[in-house]
């Protein structure tokens, strides 16, 4: 990465109109391979994952995970968790407040230290993202929780019950996660989740325990069933590929690719992305695990109606990257995030660049197709509205100056490299 210092924060500068062409692979799952290092402190065995892409919210987890008392080597895309002598019962601020998923190891270091002191979460600015299912869910299960001062102090006391059943108000994807994790040692308890998340990410996770000893039913369900065990053992696991980032490229594609081949993807992972893609009739070649794609943009497109969605419905991480594509289609899309309330900050970054979206609710976006867009200095608020950024500038005519861009490394593997293979001129400034 070229390393030119023009103020504290990083830049992309990307001249508009290029073309994506060759191969792209997809690393593996970010939102696995989190709460499955997470889910790691419930063993002292030694723990190999392989699969996992090397982004910065992988080394926070690492951060973490050291800071809990492991030791963690990675050689090239493989991880090696070891046993360490003792697990430390606290979790600083530091790392905990870079990102949110962080925040999954607080049940399973309570589990296993009886005790625990853990620094509330930050992550994207996405609106308020408080943790109160993770909190109820794991009182259910006998932790305990008082937040002072920034941290959640955990206590966990045997329960009574046999049979706990835990209900979800949303199907959150972290607490689904937190609280599955944590039950898999509550030895003797069946825990019962119902309206739990069902994205794939959940049932890499819960693929994952099962392989250490962990007893989980219902995989891929709403219901997910958890007989709690005395202990999990230390296994070799491959993380499952990251729908987000082969979804992002693949919009790329239909932005700018000329036969563009993106490899390693899992196709019934991206099925709402793909039926969306059809409504519009944007044309790609689906073949097995890989999926070939050039510009649709020339042809006669459809705007359409997004409405954001828990999984198998469209995913909010793609929702700025499909505002871009929509907003140079004729006619109106609307797009409607249910997800996260501030979602939708790339509405006035877009618009900077030509677009013509307009937001209403706070949640809705009003999208009216321009023919082009043009570059300009915009500025990047979380991962995906970086990476939704960065297809624009692509598309645009003329330059395109990215700033806080760092935050596309949280969740993009080598991204400068993996674009310049396929012909993209992009450069890095920090
Ligand atoms: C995960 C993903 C993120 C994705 C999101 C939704 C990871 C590491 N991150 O985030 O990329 O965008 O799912 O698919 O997997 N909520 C509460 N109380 C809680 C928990 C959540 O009110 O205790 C609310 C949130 O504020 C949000 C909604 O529920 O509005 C969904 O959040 P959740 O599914 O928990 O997202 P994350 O797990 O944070």
């Amino acid at each position: 990465m070229e390393s030119l210092r023009i103020d504290n924060t990083g830049k992309l500068i990307v001249s508009g109109m290029q073309q994506a062409n060759g191969i792209l692979e997809i690393s593996g799952a970010k939102n696995s391979v989190l709460p499955i290092m997470a889910a790691c402190i419930l063993t002292d065995e030694k723990i190999i994952l392989r699969n996992v892409p090397d982004i910065s919210d992988v080394n926070t987890m690492i951060e973490i995970l050291e800071s809990s008392g492991k030791t963690v080597n990675r050689v090239k895309d493989t991880l090696y968790i070891e046993k360490s002598e003792k697990i430390n019962s606290e979790i600083p601020y530091e790392p905990v407040r870079k990102m949110r998923a962080s925040f999954n190891v607080y049940g399973p270091l309570t589990v296993i230290n009886k005790i625990s002191k853990v620094a509330l979460p930050g992550g994207c600015s996405l609106g308020a993202r408080p943790v109160n299912f993770h909190i109820d869910g794991l009182m259910k299960l006998g932790i305990e929780s008082k937040i002072e001062h920034g941290f959640v102090y955990g206590k966990i006391k045997p329960i009574e019950k046999s049979e706990v059943h835990i209900s979800l108000d949303f199907p959150s994807v972290g607490a689904t996660e937190h609280i599955l994790t944590t039950a898999t040692l509550i030895d003797g308890v069946k825990t019962i989740i119902n309206n739990c998340a069902m994205e794939p990410e959940i049932d890499d996770l819960a693929n994952f325990l099962n392989k250490m000893g962990a007893n989980i039913e219902g995989i891929g369900t709403s219901k997910i069933i958890i007989h709690g065990v005395k202990k999990l053992h230390g296994i070799d696991y491959k993380v499952i590929p990251d729908r987000i980032e082969a979804g992002t490229f693949i919009i790329m594609g239909a932005l700018i690719g000329k036969n563009l081949t993106i490899k390693n993807i899992n196709a019934e992972h991206l099925e709402s992305l793909f039926s969306k893609l059809d409504e519009m009739n944007i044309e790609y070649n689906l073949k097995g695990n890989e999926v070939k794609i050039s510009s649709s943009l020339n042809k006669k497109l459809n705007a359409t109606i997004i409405d954001t969605a828990p999984y198998p419905g469209f995913p909010t991480d793609l929702q700025s990257q499909m505002m871009v594509l929509c907003s140079l289609i004729d006619g109106r899309t609307t797009i409607k995030e249910n997800i996260f309330s501030n979602r939708l900050s790339i509405i006035d970054e877009l618009n900077r660049m030509g677009a013509n979206i307009k937001a209403e609710n706070n949640n809705l976006a009003i999208v009216d197709g321009v023919r082009f867009l043009s570059g300009a200095p915009v500025q990047a608020t979380d991962l995906r509205s970086s990476a939704a950024l960065l297809l624009a500038a692509l598309v645009a005519e003329g330059e395109t100056i990215i700033n806080n861009v760092d935050h596309i490394f949280r969740g993009y593997e080598k991204i400068e490299e993996k674009l310049k293979n396929v012909g993209i001129k992009i450069e890095y400034y920090e």
